[in-house]
């Protein structure tokens, strides 16, 4: 480890877990802990937990959890000294000199080293456009509308016919080998050697808010597959956290961010003066998109195809925006595919007029439920109103929904009374926690793969951090030696050895793992999903798990007494012991 176990203790306890995570998620308490959507999956429900006790998050959905360091890590893409040292800074830390051995700075500086080559990529790119070999290029771009300005302001390019051109020109520049295929801008192996990842397509540098070239895009020029290749997720790329086309419209003068699906729709829109417009990349909107645009928008704009994939995709973002707390609405750009081929057809002013009329996201979703029911049958229409009803329970404020109850009442030409009935109903039945009820999914959905002993080891882990008193009772009967060899021993000795100084500090453990993995297995061991009972049932599942434990090693011990008489005096005291467990008076 490369900063002193005390600096990052003191970056740690100087960074509350709930206070910086909810600058990222929103969060609600819940009991003793804190709740919100998972950034590291797409979800509905929240099962992303904080433990404010325990300093930790642990995602009961994914399994993602760690420390505020390890947050930090996975979210921004830091390793683990770079989020220390962003920590340290959002603190007021000053940390000292750095250890600069030659492996560390290079780690360092990979992420601003593949930077530098793609920058030099996209110049390259861009000249062979500009260059007699990029003719056809030229006129495929302007053949789709695009002028000199526009192809220099998103810094289009081509990829050249020969499919060694860039790499080429990257080791005459002085790149390594090793470096163009970390920046996905070659690939091969040592028998074929480096080839360009593109060829023969008009490139598009992706860029992030601060307008870094992070990854490139490329389409080619006919109807060849797939249309667009895109790079590799490097260590200065992740798709579910980039938008493309956002470096311009966070400088937008309105607060109103339109997402849409393509490359080409973005620049269509800015070109038509909606430089507000944003897109992913060929992937769905994640709750991290959600988050980014947080911090630039105040509404949304949802221009997605209006084909069935386009529908699916435009509900599943509404879902995920949900989180966000900001209004959602729906553009309508029939007969038109999408906002290029729509502001080509008809113009600037008509498509503000779209934006103009664009409605609520609810009504969008209201039409795509209606489409599984027949109105004009009684029981399908009234199944239909059961779906509307258990859509508008989702929304979390007794204002909100008894607006939209009218505003669907109304739609229909129904009673607003009987759908507030109806909705009501809805919410007396739903009282399952989100958080529970997630992880007995889980629980379910992995039973087979977690044995019954494992669960065992990692409850008692959990409890102890949970119940700290709970040590004075377990020491004399399970001993980190009771537990299974490597992972959860190691974590149980460090855990008892905390116990014994004083507190249990869960995060000290998980952060002694560099790597995010690690760090999300770390944090299970002291997640373990338990019910919420009284404290005699507790108790109870207690001493059974603590008799599971001794058991497991009991026979263990019985094993090797055959051939060690020391095993043999073990396994006596163990069997006396074991058989005290049930009268155990546990104090928590
Ligand atoms: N996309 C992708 N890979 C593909 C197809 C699409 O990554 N094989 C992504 C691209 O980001 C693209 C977006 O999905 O911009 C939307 O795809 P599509 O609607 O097919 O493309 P258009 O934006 O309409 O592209 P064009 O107008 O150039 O045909
Ligand atoms: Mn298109």
């Amino acid at each position: 480890m490369y900063y002193s176990d005390e600096v990052i203790d003191q970056v740690r306890s100087s960074n509350e877990i709930v206070s910086v995570i909810s600058t990222y998620v929103k969060l609600k308490r819940q009991g003793a802990n804190y709740f919100g959507l998972c950034p590291f999956h797409s979800e509905r429900s929240p099962s992303f937990s904080v433990s404010p006790a325990k300093q930790i998050f642990y995602c009961f959905g994914c399994g993602t959890g760690g420390s505020v360091i390890a947050f930090v890590m996975q979210y921004e893409n830091y390793t683990f000294p770079e989020a220390v040292r962003f920590l340290a800074q959002r603190a007021g830390i000053s940390l000292p000199e750095e250890d600069s051995s030659r492996e560390r700075m290079e780690e360092r500086n990979l992420k601003s080293r593949i930077l530098e080559i793609n920058k030099e990529a996209a110049v390259f790119y861009y000249a062979l456009l500009k260059s007699p070999a990029g003719t056809d290029a030229m006129n495929y771009l302007t053949g789709r509308g695009l002028d000199d300005e526009t192809i220099r302001h998103f810094g289009l390019g081509f990829a050249g016919r020969y499919s060694n051109q860039l790499v080429m020109h990257l080791r005459q520049k002085g790149y390594t080998d090793d470096l163009i295929l970390a920046s996905g801008l070659g690939v091969g192996d040592e028998r074929h050697g480096l080839q360009d990842k593109f060829w023969n397509r008009v490139m598009f540098p992706i860029m992030d808010v601060q307008g870094k070239v992070i990854a490139f895009g490329g389409r080619v020029m006919g109807d060849a597959k797939p249309k667009y290749l895109n790079s590799p997720e490097t260590p200065v790329f992740n798709k579910s956290r980039t938008l493309y086309g956002l470096n311009y419209a966070r400088k937008a003068r309105t607060r109103t961010l339109i997402i849409c699906e393509g490359y080409m729709d973005v620049i269509a829109m800015h070109k038509a003066g909606f430089t507000n417009a944003v897109a992913t990349l060929g992937t769905s909107l994640t709750s991290q998109h959600g988050m980014m645009i947080k911090r630039y928008a105040d509404d949304i704009v949802l221009s997605y195809d209006s084909d069935e994939a386009g529908t699916k995709a435009a509900l599943r973002a509404i879902s995920i925006l949900q989180e966000t707390d900001l209004p959602v609405r729906i553009l309508d750009l029939s007969p038109y595919k999408d906002p290029d081929e729509f502001i080509k057809a008809l113009g600037t002013e008509a498509f503000q007029e779209r934006i103009d009329q664009a409605r609520g996201s609810f009504f969008f979703e209201l039409e795509n439920i209606e489409k599984g029911y027949d109105l004009k049958d009684p029981q399908s229409k009234t199944a239909f109103f059961k779906a509307v009803a258990e859509r508008i329970a989702l929304f979390e404020e007794d204002l909100e929904r008894d607006n939209y109850i009218e505003a669907a009442a109304g739609m229909y030409h129904v009673s607003s009374q009987s759908l507030k009935k109806m909705v009501g109903n809805v919410l007396m039945k739903g009282v399952r926690t989100p958080a529970v009820s997630a992880a007995r999914d889980r629980e379910r959905e992995k039973a087979g793969k977690t044995t019954s002993l494992e669960e065992s080891e990692r409850l008692l882990l959990t409890w102890l951090c949970e119940y700290p008193a709970f040590y004075g009772s377990l020491k004399e009967f399970v001993t980190p030696q009771d537990f299974e060899e490597g992972f959860y021993r190691e974590a149980a000795e460090m855990l008892y050895q905390q116990l014994e100084e004083g507190k249990p500090e869960p995060v000290r453990i998980i952060d002694r793992f560099e790597d995010p993995a690690q760090q999300s297995a770390a944090a299970a061991l002291f997640n373990t999903p338990h019910a919420d009972v009284d404290e005699r049932e507790l108790k109870k599942s207690m001493r059974e798990t603590i008799s599971r434990i001794m058991e497991n090693s009991l026979k263990k011990t019985v094993a090797e007494s055959a051939r060690d008489v020391g095993a043999l005096q073990r396994m006596i005291e163990m069997k006396k012991k074991l058989g005290r467990v049930s009268d155990l008076d546990i104090r928590l």
